[in-house]
C-alpha cells in the first residue's frame, strides 16, 4: 500500500517531467530552437569559404584559430538561410552570433553545424566565447546582411 505522501511525491515528479517535455516541444516549435549537429570530420572543412547554393541559401565554412575567425567578414543577402560549419585549427574556441540563437564550439578535428535565417539587415558580430589565450577578447568576425533579396 502506497502512503498518501509518497503518492503525492510520485505525482509531482511525473508532472514536473511532463512540464520539461512540454518545454522541449515548445522550444522546438514556437521558439524554433535548432539542435546543433556534429558532423564527421573531413579535411575540406579546413578551407574557410562562403558558398552560395542558390539565391537565398548559403553555406559559411568557418575556421577558428588563435585569434581570429576565417572568413572574418561574410556578406549575405537579406532573407537568406545560412548553414554555418565551424571547426578549429588549434585549440577549442567558441562561436557565438550576436542577436541570433547560435552558440557553437569550434573544436580541432571536429565540425559543428547549425542553420540560421537572416531576415533583418545588419552587421552580426561573431565572437569567441571560450577562453583561448591572450588574444581571446579580440577574436571576432562579422556577418554583414545587407544585400537586397532578388
Ligand atoms: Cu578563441 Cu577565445
Amino acid at each position: 500500500m502506497i502512503d498518501v505522501f509518497e503518492r503525492r511525491v510520485i505525482i509531482t515528479a511525473i508532472l514536473v517531467m511532463g512540464l520539461f517535455i512540454l518545454a522541449i516541444f515548445y522550444a522546438m516549435g514556437a521558439r524554433k530552437a535548432d539542435v546543433t549537429e556534429c558532423l564527421p570530420y573531413d579535411k575540406t572543412y579546413e578551407t574557410a569559404r562562403v558558398e552560395q547554393l542558390d539565391k537565398t541559401t548559403y553555406q559559411i565554412y568557418y575556421v577558428a584559430r588563435m585569434w581570429n575567425f576565417e572568413p572574418s567578414v561574410a556578406y549575405i543577402p537579406v532573407g537568406s538561410e545560412v548553414d554555418l560549419f565551424v571547426t578549429s585549427n588549434d585549440v577549442v574556441h567558441g562561436f557565438n552570433v550576436y542577436n541570433k540563437n547560435v552558440n557553437l564550439m569550434a573544436v580541432p578535428g571536429g565540425v559543428t553545424k547549425t542553420t540560421v535565417r537572416f531576415d533583418q539587415p545588419g552587421v552580426y558580430k561573431v565572437v569567441c566565447h571560450e577562453y583561448c589565450g591572450t588574444g581571446h577578447q579580440n577574436m571576432q568576425a562579422e556577418i554583414i546582411v545587407n544585400y537586397p533579396k532578388k
